[in-house]
Order: structure tokens, then C-alpha cells, then sequence
């Protein structure tokens, strides 16, 4: 099943495979510079790696039915960007221009500024609530001074504290199953580098949460998805993908899947897992949004679902980024306990262990109940976006998700990117539905709007979108203003 959606091969970029990411040049005036253009935002975006080599010019200009010349014109036009560089007598690689970042991180060091932020999906945490959880760790951490502090497993006490709520939410769990890790994302990198190969293919939703497939990219594994749409999953097309494609591992938001928020049927849960079992595929569960249950009660752990014995290849994974603050940093994954051996071993290895006072603080939030106040605001927040579309957007759909913190809204025509784009010229960042996506150019007519900033914040919000949107010209304009891209 090949993946024409990003590179995720060893060193070295095939011409098809490069050929398969660029819009078509027939048409295009001048082609040398749009094709340029469309490579350095596949670099910019991480759908192409950093350091891998690209095609020889002749097998990159057959594969696009091109002239060599229009091939030389965009590789010179890539190395005088800075988005390529040449060594001699090996070729072409690509790199990162002097004072740009990737887009994975490039959001995240922005300077502090006006704009509303719509680009996470996670919440803030009431001042008082980290007043407590310190003031409750603080004697606990001058204990924890007298020993050396590195805990590769986590501490103790919160493995044990992690292990109890997956007993309670109906998966029997002992401390040894689990992980503390720096959040979820860190759970899954550790994962992916402890079981992946590069070339190794994971199957994965389509859309997904995107910075776990930048890891997947990251990790060099070929993704093979699996849609997610209106309607959910299709669990006859899951199977078929396991069985045929036989991928090492595959990568599912079962919980109020971000950015749809769906929630898996259970009986598609126990044919998710026999399939997993027959085709050998470590299935990575990641439940970092399951207790956002807003209309239906939290689901119960997708492992809790499969045939007594059979959870053996089976990795959850879990966060207090959703339910309580993702500056905590403070995440899990539950596995069996070789694994989890196996994994600390891994982690060892890039930062010996969590922080003690991240971790007693986060042991300090879970012994108090503080989510049925977080669910109530995340449910008036909710409530106002959706108010605030009907009224500046009336024209857009969305499904209202029973969880989760976001909605998966359907905005009528195919701008979501330029939209996005013009969006910041009225003070909101937004991500467009293609940023979602494993294949790029897909999901335009989509934008994953969160509910997680007050209601005051998500109204204003609205009305500047459909200021955007109204505004003149927005496509072509928009292409006009894209970064600064070489003259
Ligand atoms: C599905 C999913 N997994 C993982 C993460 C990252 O979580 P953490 O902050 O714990 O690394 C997020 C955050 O947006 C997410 O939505």
C-alpha cells in the first residue's frame, strides 16, 4: 500500500515518490517556480525530511514530464533559498533555510501578541488549582531531595496512582505496567523509537492529531491511513488495511479523536484488536482525550476490550495536558511490564527520568476530582462557539462532537488554508484541516476549531474568521502573501 502523502523513506527521496508529493507543473507559469515553492513548504511542513537527498535532475524531470532544464532552474532556485545544498559529487539534500523553522515549531515561538490563539486544542489551568497541587507537593519534594531523584519508571507513588484510575475506568493495571513520561507525545517517541524500523509502515487515522505524525515522519515509518470520517471509522476497511498492508505498528485516537472528535464504537474496538492480533501490529492506543467526555459517559479503556491474554501487543497511551495543564509535561503509557522495562531503557538514554516536583505536583491534581468543573467549562465554552458560528458563519456544518475539545467544521468551499492564512491579518491563529492531514491538498474545505479559550475569546473569534473569509479576493491574495519564499 504505498503512501503518497509525505517521505518517510531512508536517505534518499525517489523521483516518484518526490513526484507524487508536487501539484501538477503542466499548466503552471513559470513551473520552475511553483514547483520550488511547493518543495520548500513540503520541507517547511516535515512531509519532507531534513538531510535526505533528492532525486538526480533527469529521473526527477521524467517523473514530472518535464524539461532537465525546468529541474535545474528548481534546484538552483532551492539552493539560492537555502531550502537545498549540494556536495560535491553526492548530490542534493535538502535543509532548513537560515531563520526559518518547521512549522511543527515554528508556532511555538512566536513572540506574545494579540492574536486568539486557535491552534491548540488544550486548556489552560485555573491559577487556584496549581496553587494547591503546589502547596500539597512541596513537603513531599523535601523528602524526595534526600535521594539522588532519578525515577526512569516515574515516581512510585504516581505509577501507582496512574495504575489505580486505569483499575478504576475497568482495566485491571499493577504499577509495573506503567510509564510516566514527559506527556503523551513523549510516550509515543519513546514507542516509536523502541519498535520502529525506518521504512516500517503504521497505520494511521485520516485525519490525526498532526505532531504524532510528524514523529512518524520523524521516525522514518510509512504511514498507511485509514479514514475517519463523518461517519467514523470503517472497520471493515481497518481490518482489510491490517491484513493486507501488515504493518508493524498502527496509531489510534480512539477517545474523542482529535481533530473529529468521534468516539469508536465498542464492538468496532474488539475487531479492531482481533485484527491487530492476527496481523502481528502493535496497536498504540493513545486515550490522551478519553475523561473529556462532555455528553456520554468516558469510555472505557480500549484494552479492556480484548480477549483475556490477547493484550499483549497493546500500548496505551495517557496525558494530563486534556484534563489538567499541558505545561506539566506529565504523561504516561501503560504496557506490558517487559515493555515498559524495555522503554525505560529507552528513555534513560534521552533524559534519564521526569522531573520529581512535575510529577508530585501532578499526583497532588489527581488526588483531587477537579474534572467535573473542567468538563462544565469546556461544555459552555463549547456552547458559545457553536452560538458564535451560527451566527458569523451560519452557512458552516460541523457534528457536535460528544468530547473532546474541538469541532471538525465544514466551511462549504475549499479555502481553509488561505483562510487560515488571512485569518492572522484579523488577529486569529487557526489551523486549516489540511495540517491534519496525511496527504497533503486534502481537507481544504475543513478547520479543526478548539473550545478551550473563554466563551468572550471564542465569539470574537467568530466574527474576525468570517471577517477573513468575507474579505476580497481571499485565495489568490492569500497565495500573494504566503512566507517569504525567494524572489
Ligand atoms: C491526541 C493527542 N495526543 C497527544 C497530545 C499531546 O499530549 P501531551 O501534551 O501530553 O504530549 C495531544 C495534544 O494535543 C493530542 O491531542
Amino acid at each position: 500500500m504505498a503512501d503518497a502523502g509525505s517521505y518517510r523513506g531512508v536517505d534518499r527521496l525517489g523521483a516518484g515518490q518526490l513526484a507524487g508529493l508536487l501539484p501538477d507543473p503542466a499548466g503552471m507559469r513559470p513551473a520552475y517556480r511553483h514547483l520550488a515553492q511547493a518543495i520548500g513548504e513540503l520541507i517547511l511542513d516535515g512531509r519532507i525530511a531534513l538531510h535526505v537527498r533528492l532525486p538526480a535532475e533527469r529521473e526527477l524531470a521524467a517523473a514530472l514530464r518535464v524539461s532537465r532544464a525546468t529541474v535545474t532552474a528548481v534546484y538552483d532556485l532551492l539552493r539560492e533559498s537555502g531550502y537545498a545544498l549540494s556536495r560535491q559529487g553526492s548530490g542534493t539534500w535538502t535543509a532548513l533555510p537560515e531563520g526559518r523553522a518547521l512549522r511543527g515549531v515554528a508556532r511555538y515561538m512566536r513572540a506574545a501578541d494579540t492574536a486568539i490563539d486557535l491552534t491548540k486544542a488544550a486548556p489552560a489551568m485555573p491559577e487556584d488549582m496549581l496553587r494547591d497541587a503546589l502547596a500539597a507537593a512541596a513537603p513531599l519534594l523535601a523528602e524526595h531531595t534526600r535521594t539522588a531523584g532519578y525515577h526512569p519508571y516515574g515516581l512510585p507513588e504516581l505509577r501507582a496512582a496512574v495504575a489505580e484510575r486505569f483499575t478504576r475506568r475497568g482495566l485491571a493495571t499493577v504499577p509495573e505496567q506503567i510509564l510516566v513520561t514527559s506527556g503523551a507525545q513523549h510516550a509515543l517517541s519513546l514507542v516509536l523509537g523502541l519498535l520502529g524500523r525506518p521504512g516500517d509502515r503504521i497505520l494511521v487515522e485520516n485525519p490525526s492529531y498532526p505532531t504524532a505524525l510528524d514523529a512518524m515522519r520523524r521516525a522514518r515509518l510509512a504511514t498507511v491511513p485509514v479514514p475517519v470520517t463523518d461517519s467514523g471509522w470503517d472497520a471493515a476497511i481497518t481490518e482489510s488495511t491490517l491484513r493486507q498492508a501488515v504493518p508493524r505498528l498502527a496509531y489510534l485516537i480512539p477517545d474523542f479523536h482529535n481533530p473529529t472528535g468521534h468516539v469508536m464504537p465498542e464492538q468496532e474496538r474488539g475487531r479492531v484488536l482481533r485484527a491487530a492480533r492476527a496481523s502481528g501490529t502493535w496497536l498504540v492506543v493513545d486515550e490522551s482525550l478519553a475523561e473529556i467526555a462532555l455528553d456520554v459517559p468516558p469510555p472505557r479503556p480500549f484494552t479492556a476490550h480484548a480477549a483475556p491474554g490477547a493484550t499483549g501487543q497493546v500500548i496505551t497511551i495517557g496525558s494530563m495536558s486534556k484534563t489538567h495543564w499541558g505545561g506539566l509535561r506529565v504523561g504516561w503509557l501503560r504496557a506490558p511490564s517487559k515493555l515498559v522495562t524495555e522503554l525505560a531503557a529507552q528513555r534513560v538514554a534521552s533524559d534519564m527520568g521526569g522531573a520529581v516536583l512535575d510529577q508530585l505536583v501532578a499526583l497532588a491534581l489527581l488526588a483531587r476530582d477537579s474534572l467535573p468543573a473542567r468538563l462544565e467549562t469546556l461544555r459552555a465554552q463549547r456552547a458559545a462557539l457553536v452560538d458564535a458560528l451560527a451566527e458569523h458563519l451560519p452557512h458552516w456544518t460541523f457534528r457536535l462532537p460528544p468530547g473532546g475539545l474541538s469541532l471538525w467544521a465544514d466551511i462549504g468551499e475549499p479555502v481553509a488554508s488561505p483562510l487560515a492564512e488571512r485569518a492572522l491579518d484579523y488577529g486569529v491563529r487557526i489551523e486549516a484541516g489540511s495540517w491534519f492531514a496525511t496527504d497533503p491538498g486534502v481537507f481544504e474545505q475543513r478547520l479543526r476549531i478548539p473550545f478551550t479559550l473563554p466563551p468572550a475569546a471564542l465569539r470574537e473569534a467568530a466574527a474576525r474568521l468570517a471577517a477573513a473569509l468575507a474579505s476580497p479576493d481571499l485565495t489568490s491574495a492569500s497565495a500573494a502573501s504566503r512566507p517569504r519564499w525567494v524572489a
